[in-house]
Parts: C-alpha cells; structure tokens; sequence
C-alpha cells in the first residue's frame, strides 16, 4: 500500500509573543483533521507543536502536493488564526503570506515535508519539528544519520545500507537542485552542506538494496519565507520525515547526531547563531532569548497509514547530557552579545539598523591616508 506522510507547519500567534502556541488553536486543527478523518480525506493526523509553530502531521492515499490535503491545511491555519485574531495572540496568521488558497500552500508561508511511499511490513516514521532556525539545521543531523560511519553502524555491518544513499542537494538561492551519490561524492557533498544557508539538503533516497529507489526515505522542507514575501518575516522553522529501520538507518542512528547540540542560525530575531536544543514536546517552548533553538522528534509506526503513537522521543534521559550541553553552550555564545559569531554575518540577518547608522553618520567618515 501506498501511503502519503504530509507535515505541514505554520505559525499563526504566538503565546505569550514567540514561546509556544495556545492550546485553543490546538484543539480548532484537532477539530478540522478530524472531520476530514470522518470524511475519508485523511487516515490519521496528529496535531503537536514546537515552540510557536502548530504542525499538522497527516496521513492519506493522496500523493505528493494534493490540492485536498493543501486546501485543508491552510483552512486549518485560516480557523486557527481567526481563534489567534481573537485571543490577540502575538504575531497572528504571521506565516499566512495571501488571503486566497491557490491550490498549494508551498510559497504561501506554510513550511511542508511530505513523502509518498510503499508502506513496508514494518515502518516506523520519524516527525522531526525545529523552531527558531532554518532548513539548513537539518543538514548536519540528516548527512550523520545517512553518511557518517562513525554516527550510522548500519554504513558499515548492515549489508542491506552498505552501498549508501541517494542525496537530493538544493541550492535554494539559484533555485536549482542535484542528486549526489553517498559515499562515492561525501566530500563534494560536504563542500555543498557545510554552507547551509544556501544549499539544503531536501531528500535522501535508498541507492540500491531492499527499498524502491525512487521513494524518499527522508524529506526536509525548504521554505524560505523571505524570499518568497521579498523580505524578511521570520527564519522558516523547518520540519522533516524520516524513516528508519529494515535497510534504513535503525531509529536510535537517526536520532543519534542530536545528542550533540550543534550550531544552527536562528534564535532571537533571527540573526543569532546558537545549540540546538532537543527536548520533549512539554519543554518545546522558547523561552531563554525567544530560545534556544528547539528540535522536538515524535516517533510512529505506520499501520496501514494509521499513526501508531506518537512516542516523544527525545522526552528520554538519553539527550540529558545533549540539553545540558545545550545550555552551557547557550550561556557561553550569550556573553558575547552583539558580537558575531553569537550574532550573525550581515547578510543572514533578520533583523538589522546598520543601514540606518550609515546613513546617520555617513558625511562623518573619513578616506585613510595609509
Ligand atoms: C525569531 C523570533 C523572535 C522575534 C523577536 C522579536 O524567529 O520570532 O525571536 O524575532 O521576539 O519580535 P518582534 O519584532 O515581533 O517584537
Ligand atoms: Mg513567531
Ligand atoms: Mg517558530
């Protein structure tokens, strides 16, 4: 059986300002997936958030980018909102770019990572939710689960993964995309990923072995809010899917890279490097400089596209040590203030008043004589 993994995300008010979202809009989503449940629209869905954004994990029969299942989503944002409108929640319907649907919510602020695939004798699913960063953040976790030998045993003992994977590399500043091949291409690979507020890393594909080749077995939204609204409004909180097991990196590979709490852009306004903090859903609330950046994983098992669980898989004393870590890290990046690299280069910046202070004091600077 085919099966259709959709998690569709925005930010529709924030609670209190950017920390978490109201359980008000929580229940209306809950409200609207269930009626489409009842409707034979969806299989499953379950309703969660991270930090400020409300994400809507879905299944059903239809495919990749269908209209139904867009429509419903953003109907879900809309209500949500209204309610968000309502409690004067911060930022109301702030990722709800227009005010008419147009057949897909990709470009219309919603970020979307959805996978289309044969569903096997036993598929456990992944749903990963970061807020207060970018898509980039999901480059180095994915590239471990999928490429690092010293992170994946599988790459090396498991006959059925020996060979690698498929990545699929987006270049989201020209709008162009490459499929690359792990290991053979691991250090262009590299070259590319490492500078990942350009180049994304949007799917991972089986390269030959148990799996059909042309399934996804992880996708990775790649929304960027500012240049789909020409300016910037927010830094594209990213989602991604995951399967694991059977030929796949086991679940604990795939969860593994965030037990170290890397460096991700983000955090307040936008313009701040600082760890990624991987917590449970009850701790998934920015609160320390709107932060630190969350990362929250709910495990399934898929039955017939039904969603068993979830399990709230970093809600484990296995990442104790990467919070704790997290939190050393985010106290010392803090006391450098205003100073990169806590703050951002000028060009990832969501926030900036250099132009401003130039302007200010532009006739006051001098040529160098030396
Ligand atoms: C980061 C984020 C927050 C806001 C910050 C200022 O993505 O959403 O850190 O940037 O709280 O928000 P405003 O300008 O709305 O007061
Ligand atoms: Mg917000
Ligand atoms: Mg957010």
């Amino acid at each position: 059986m085919k099966v259709t993994f959709s998690l569709i995300k925005a930010d529709v008010g924030g609670w209190p300002g950017h920390a978490s979202v109201h359980p008000d809009l929580i229940k209306i989503a809950e409200e609207e997936l269930s009626k489409a449940k009842k409707d034979g629209l969806l299989i499953d869905f379950h309703v969660t958030h991270c930090g400020d954004d409300l994400e809507l994990i879905m299944t059903h029969t239809k495919g990749e980018n269908n209209e139904k299942i867009h429509e419903l989503a953003w109907r879900t944002f809309k209500k949500a909102t209204e309610k968000a409108k309502e409690l004067k929640l911060y930022g109301a319907g702030q990722d709800l770019l227009s005010d008419a649907f147009s057949g897909n919510v990709k470009g219309m602020g919603p970020g979307v990572a959805e996978m289309e695939f044969t569903e096997r004798k036993g598929e456990p699913v992944i749903a990963f939710m970061m807020d207060k960063t970018e898509p980039g953040a999901f480059n180095l976790p994915i590239f471990r689960a999928f490429a690092d030998p010293f992170n994946t045993a599988g790459l090396v003992i498991d006959p059925s993964m020996h060979s690698g994977f498929i990545f699929e590399i987006w270049d989201i500043h020209e709008h162009k995309s490459v499929k690359m091949k792990i290991p053979e291409e691991m250090y262009d690979v590299l070259a590319l990923i490492g500078a990942k507020s350009r180049f994304v890393i949007k799917r991972v594909y089986p390269k030959e072995g148990k799996l059909p080749t042309d399934e996804p077995v992880a996708v990775i939204s790649t929304e960027k809010l500012y240049q789909i609204a020409g300016k910037y409004i927010g830094k594209d909180d990213p989602v991604a899917v995951v399967r694991a097991q059977s030929g796949l990196p086991a679940l604990g590979e795939v969860l593994n890279p965030y037990a170290f709490p890397h460096l991700v852009s983000g955090w307040m306004r936008g313009s701040h490097n600082g760890p990624i903090m991987p917590v449970g859903v009850k701790n998934a609330i920015c609160t320390r400089f709107d932060g630190p950046p969350r990362v929250v994983a709910l495990g399934f098992q898929l039955s017939n596209g039904k969603l068993v669980g979830p399990v709230d898989l970093f809600d484990d004393l296995g990442f104790d040590l990467a919070r704790r870590k997290a939190l050393e890290i985010a106290d010392y990046v803090r006391q450098h203030g205003p100073f990169e690299p806590h703050r951002l280069p000028l060009e990832d910046m969501e926030y900036t008043t250099l132009p401003k202070v130039m302007e200010k004091i532009k006739d006051r600077f001098k040529e160098l004589k030396d």
